[in-house]
C-alpha cells in the first residue's frame, strides 16, 4: 500500500488556513512544533515535518478547534520579558497586566531611597507580576500570594524557570486568602502592594466569551455578584498591612472606578487615581497612604 508523503510546512499550513483559525495561531503552533522561530520556519517552509511533529501539529490544530486557549496548548507565553509555563491551574495573564507592571515598576522607583523595597503581589496566579518585579525591579523583596495551592505550584516553577538564581532569591511565596497569608510580623510594612484580584461580576460572567469561562479557573475571574467582593477585601485590609507611605496599585474592571476610589478615601488613603490602559479604559486604581 502506498502511504501518501507527509506534507510540507508551507502546504500544511495553507491546509490549516482552510480551517476556522486565524493565521496568527497556526503559525505559533507550526513555530512549537518545528521548535522554530517565526523567521526560521519561513525559511523551512518547503522542508517536511517528521512524523511525530506532523501528528503533534494535528493534535494540537484539532484541540484549538475545540476551543482549547493557544496559551495553554503551547504551555507557555511571554509577559513582557518572560516566557511562563501556563496551564488551566492559572489565568493566562493579559496584556493590561503588563501596563499594571509598568505602573508597579514605577512606583517601586519613588522608593529607592530605602535599602530594601518590600513589594507584595496579592493573587500572583502564574507569577507574571511577582516574578516581572523581582526581574525588572532594583532593591527589591517580593511576596507573592495566593489561595490556590495549584497556582502558587505553577508560579514557583516560573520563578525556576524564567529567573536567575538571584532574581529568585528575591521572591518569597505564601498560601492562603489575601492578606491572611502574611504571617503578623509583616504588618505596616509593604511598601508597594500590587493586585490584579478576581473583579468580573455575575453579568459579565455571563457575557464573556465562551473560551474564558470554560478553560481558564473560575476563581481567578469571578469578584462576587458585582465584581468588587476581593477588591473590598484587599483595599479595606491594607491600613493594617501597608508601610507609611505606602501604595496600593490594582487591577479593575472599566466600570468599578468610583466605587474603588470611594472605599480607597473610605478607608483613609490620601490620594486615589484611576488609570487608563493603552486601548484608553479605565483599568487601573493608585492609591497613596502617607501617614
Ligand atoms: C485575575 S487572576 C490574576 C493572576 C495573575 N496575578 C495575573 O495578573 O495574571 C486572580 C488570582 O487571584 C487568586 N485568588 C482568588 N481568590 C483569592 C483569595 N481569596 N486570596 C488570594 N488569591 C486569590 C486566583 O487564584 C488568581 O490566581
Amino acid at each position: 500500500m502506498k502511504t501518501s508523503p507527509i506534507p510540507s510546512w508551507k502546504n500544511l499550513i495553507s491546509k490549516a488556513q482552510d480551517l476556522d483559525l486565524s493565521s496568527h495561531e497556526i503559525v505559533h503552533i507550526s513555530c512549537f512544533v518545528a521548535n522554530l522561530s517565526k523567521p526560521a520556519l519561513f525559511l523551512a517552509l518547503e522542508d517536511r515535518p517528521t512524523y511525530s511533529q506532523y501528528l503533534e501539529f494535528v493534535s494540537l490544530v484539532e484541540r484549538r478547534l475545540k476551543g482549547e486557549p493557544l496559551q495553554y496548548l503551547l504551555s507557555s507565553w511571554t509577559f513582557r520579558s518572560l516566557d511562563l509555563y501556563l496551564d488551566s491551574r492559572v489565568l493566562i495573564p493579559r496584556p493590561e497586566t503588563e501596563t499594571l507592571v509598568e505602573l508597579a515598576i514605577s512606583e517601586i522607583k519613588k522608593y529607592s531611597h530605602l535599602k530594601l523595597v518590600k513589594v507584595a503581589d496579592l493573587g500572583t496566579g502564574s507569577g507574571a507580576i511577582a516574578l516581572s518585579v523581582a526581574k525588572e525591579a532594583e532593591n527589591v523583596k517580593v511576596f507573592a500570594t495566593d489561595v490556590s495551592l495549584d497556582a502558587l505550584e505553577v508560579a514557583k516553577l516560573n520563578s525556576g524557570r524564567v529567573l536567575s538564581q538571584k532574581e529568585q532569591n528575591k521572591i518569597s511565596f505564601y498560601s492562603g486568602s489575601w492578606w491572611e497569608a502574611f504571617p503578623g510580623e509583616l504588618e505596616h510594612s509593604f511598601d508597594v502592594v500590587i493586585s490584579n484580584p478576581p473583579y468580573l461580576s455575575q453579568l459579565d460572567m455571563e457575557t464573556i466569551e465562551e473560551q474564558v469561562l470554560d478553560w481558564e479557573p473560575r476563581s481567578a475571574l469571578y469578584g462576587g455578584d458585582f465584581g468588587t467582593r476581593d477588591l473590598d477585601t484587599i483595599i479595606s485590609n491594607s491600613p493594617r498591612w501597608l508601610s507609611r507611605p505606602g501604595s496600593l496599585l490594582l487591577e479593575i474592571g472599566i466600570t468599578q472606578g468610583d466605587h474603588i476610589k470611594e472605599l480607597v478615601f473610605k478607608n483613609g488613603f490620601d490620594s486615589a487615581e484611576i488609570i487608563f490602559d493603552l486601548t484608553n479604559r479605565p483599568r487601573f486604581c493608585l492609591a497613596r497612604m502617607s501617614s
